[in-house]
């Protein structure tokens, strides 16, 4: 078998055979095969798509190239959710420790911020004293205690996807949705959990920027997830707006708890929920308390500070505030019709809460404060979002991101995606 005859294959719109795609992953993963002919077979693959057996194979493939999680000395089922990204998407910090307060046990394996689109493990690293990377032995610990664990996935998961996301990355091949589930399902069924609610975001601050594709990559997905054994459900919710009213990494950790609290905004108080029972439903743990209980009965909130303390954190701390403030102010009298994700989260990113080469530190306190929602009636002058830095010069490349991001109109011209679209 050599890389040439793989790569021909894919270029001539033929199928791969199982022994191929064994062969080239594994060969890839030792480096044998070389960077520049995975780029090609990446390209091959995003023009001229794959099967669904080519896909469950590859994603196969991908798992064996390293180490599979085992949660079987827990004594409960472990289900988990995945979001395929989007601005202001703090769901995880409540969604994860709510679950464990209605009995699932709940792995979360994270990520950090790409690009305009905000990481897990950067926001509550926010929180003084919390920790990222555990073991695997630490990993069943904090479970064991809290129920809920989220951290950093460790280099002996699906290290053939590492390598290979990190090309695609600069190589223009991200997009292949069956390179985008492949990667997504290896990492989730490599983690070991039993069910898994993918939440699929779709608009403008969305990898998905239609409903067609993001229903295609949930599609694929869930029939990974079915194929290798894990009960998969997804959901297609809006990523048109920010979710939320706060972008950024502290500001997101301060709202997550007010949701715990029992308070916080309703769209994110709607979709956590929400996910919560889906994730019990999955793992066939529905009937018991209800997650909207748990927010309100305080069962939530005491999951929460466990895990974090579990983790090294202070959950009661103070969080880190950005030393600089400005505010924007509505233009005109009349409704909020238009408050784009993209453009609110390029804004946030460039205030300082993203990276801009993945070595580069984030602030912590930097991000934006939004205070009013598309629909909401606002005066001319009244504040529509704080932006937070920690240095004042960075307020000019924000406010040039957010041109043409809002705009205030007649009631009429609200057009919002539902905030979940489709299961
Ligand atoms: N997230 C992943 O983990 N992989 C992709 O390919 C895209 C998003």
């Amino acid at each position: 078998m050599d890389a040439i005859d793989v790569i021909v294959t894919k270029r001539d719109g033929r199928e791969l055979s199982t022994e191929q795609i064994d062969w080239v992953i594994d060969a890839y993963t030792r480096g044998v095969v070389a960077d520049e002919q995975m780029s090609a077979l990446a390209m091959a693959i995003l023009l001229n798509g794959m099967t669904r057996r080519e896909i469950a194979e590859w994603t196969q493939a991908m798992i064996r190239s390293g180490t599979r999680m085992d949660w079987s000395s827990l004594p409960g089922r472990t289900t988990d959710k995945h979001s395929t990204g989007g601005v202001g998407d703090k769901i995880t910090l409540p969604l994860a420790p709510l679950v464990a307060a209605c009995g699932g046990y709940v792995p979360q394996l994270s990520g950090r911020g790409l690009g305009h689109t905000g990481g897990t493990l950067d926001k509550l690293e926010s929180i003084p004293g919390w920790r990222a990377s555990l073991s695997s032995d630490e990993m069943l610990g904090v479970l064991g205690e809290a129920g809920a664990v989220i951290c950093a996935a460790g280099e002996g998961l699906a290290p053939a996807d590492k390598k290979l996301y990190a090309l695609r990355d600069v190589t223009g091949t991200v997009e292949a949705i069956p390179l985008i589930a492949s990667s997504i399902m290896s990492k989730k069924i490599a983690e070991g959990t039993g069910a898994l609610v993918l939440d699929v975001k779709v608009g403008s601050g969305a990898f998905m920027k239609t409903v067609e594709r993001a229903r295609e990559l949930a599609t694929t997905m869930v029939e990974l997830g079915t194929d290798a054994g894990v009960n998969t459900v997804a959901l297609l919710t809006a990523m048109d707006r920010p979710l939320g009213l706060t972008v950024g990494n502290a500001l997101e950790v301060a709202e997550s708890v007010e949701v715990l609290a029992g308070g916080g905004p309703e769209d994110v108080v709607e979709l956590t929920v929400r996910l919560a029972r889906e994730m019990l439903s999955a793992a066939g743990l529905d009937g018991g308390k209800d997650p909207a209980d748990a927010l309100k009965d305080g069962s939530a909130m005491d999951a929460w500070r466990r895990m974090i303390i579990a983790q090294g954190g202070d959950p009661d701390a103070a969080l880190p505030v950005a030393a600089e403030t400005m505010e924007i102010v509505a233009p005109a009298t009349g409704v909020l019709t238009r408050l784009d994700a993209y453009g609110v989260g390029l804004a946030a990113w460039r205030l300082g809460a993203g990276r801009e080469r993945k070595e580069d530190p984030v602030s912590f306190g930097a991000g934006i404060t939004l205070h009013a929602r598309p629909g909401d009636e606002v005066r001319e002058g009244q504040p529509l979002m704080t932006l937070h830095a920690d240095d004042a010069a960075r307020f000019e490349r924000a406010v040039a991101a957010l041109d043409g991001a809002y705009a205030v109109g007649g009631p009429g011209e609200v057009d919002l995606l539902p905030l979940v679209i489709d299961r």
